[in-house]
């Protein structure tokens, strides 16, 4: 148990982290971050900030000899840099948690063995593997990088799967490691925020219905409108997958729901999650003070619904409507303080309440 009145350390620095640390500050925890960035909305509410690259052996070691547990709000850091903090302070989630989130291969891979249904896919990591898994495929298909992408980026859609198409895309992505997927004709788009503590603890927060545009999340909504069956469905595939991969903190997945009530693993997530900042005004605990809860091995929160919720993100020149924002009663605005606004850049979100079932 990493008592309160310790030091949390979060390797990344943007407004996952802000709202990590603006949860930590409630249960007497200082956060010190640690990232590369010229600007970080998490630092700016932390109490320290160690500012260098992730492989800056240096500035690590310093790092976590100034912490008391470390933890992620941004799941590409490098493995090396994880490890080298794992061997001074606990690590939660571990290296290997990262290993997998961070390969989309790996971590659909994983999903099969566990038994969960995904997408079909494909690795493909060559011109020739492209043209012959596109023969596998009928219909639409994406072609993803392995690792490294967000927001849709590193990946690229093809109406139509046929071999010079696929070999086509490859090319565009530069040639490097990718996974073919089969295009899902889904109903709607899910997500499971489960926290694992340390002990093997669980508890999921109600699945949150998600809408994309520009292949970046848009607007989340709880609860999602799903019935019972698929919601246990859901928080089963959560719990199988945090289960096997030992995951301690918070966790999301990614899932997409047929029409046929089929539910399908689509990524996981090892960090809080943009589906769920609604929690902070709606459920009993916000998924960033579990978050909290579970790396520190405090006993897990409640993850009661207390109010229905719609979240918007405000991406991009849409955070300009903040002022207007602000007159509305029934909204709570967050903004990340990020100095520029750039288009696809996630600026604030704001959520709205309204009673408790008048959404279903
Ligand atoms: N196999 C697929 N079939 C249909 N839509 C997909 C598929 N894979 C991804 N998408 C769409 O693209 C979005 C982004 O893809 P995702 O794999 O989640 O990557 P990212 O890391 O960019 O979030 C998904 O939320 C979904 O809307
Ligand atoms: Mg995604």
């Amino acid at each position: 148990m990493i008592p309160p009145g310790s030091t949390i350390g979060i390797l990344g620095g943007g407004q996952l982290g802000r709202m990590i640390a603006l949860a930590a500050a409630p249960l007497g925890y200082r956060c010190h971050i640690f990232c590369p960035d010229d600007e970080a909305p998490a630092a700016d509410v932390a109490a320290t900030w160690t500012r260098a690259p992730y492989d800056n052996l240096a500035a690590l070691d310093a790092f976590a000899a100034a912490i008391d547990v470390a933890t992620v709000e941004f799941e590409n850091v490098p493995a090396a840099a994880l490890e080298r903090i794992a061997a001074a302070k606990p690590m939660r989630p571990g290296a290997n948690v990262l290993a997998v989130t961070q390969d989309r291969l790996a971590e659909k891979a994983l999903a099969t063995r566990l038994g969960i249904a995904t997408a079909p896919y494909f690795a493909v990591s060559s011109a020739i593997e492209a043209g012959i898994t596109a023969r596998h495929l009928t219909g639409g298909a994406i072609l993803k990088t392995r690792r490294m992408g967000y927001d849709g980026k590193g990946q690229i859609a093809i109406a139509a799967a046929t071999p010079d198409a696929v070999v086509e895309a490859w090319r565009k992505l530069g040639e490097v490691p990718c996974i073919l997927e089969g295009f899902v004709d889904f109903a709607l788009e899910i997500s499971v925020i489960i926290a694992r503590g340390p002990d093997g603890q669980i508890a999921a927060f109600e699945p949150f219905e998600n809408r994309h545009a520009h292949h970046i999340l848009a607007e989340s909504r709880w609860p999602a409108a799903i019935g019972p069956e698929i919601v246990t469905r859901a928080e089963a595939v959560a719990r199988s997958l945090a289960q096997a991969l030992d995951h301690v903190g918070v966790m999301a997945v990614e899932m997409f729901v047929t029409a046929g009530g089929e539910v399908l693993m689509n990524e996981i997530a090892p960090r809080v999650h943009n589906s769920g900042h609604l929690t902070i005004e709606a459920a009993a605990t916000s998924q960033f003070a579990q978050h909290v809860r579970a790396i520190c091995g405090l006993p897990l929160g409640s993850t009661e619904r207390r109010a229905d919720a719609v979240m918007r993100n405000l991406v991009g020149d849409a955070v300009l409507e903040w002022p207007k924002l602000l007159l509305d009663a029934g909204s709570h605005l967050h903004l990340y303080g990020k100095s520029e606004i750039r288009q696809g850049r996630k600026m604030g979100h704001v959520t709205r309440l309204f009673p408790l079932g008048a959404m279903t």
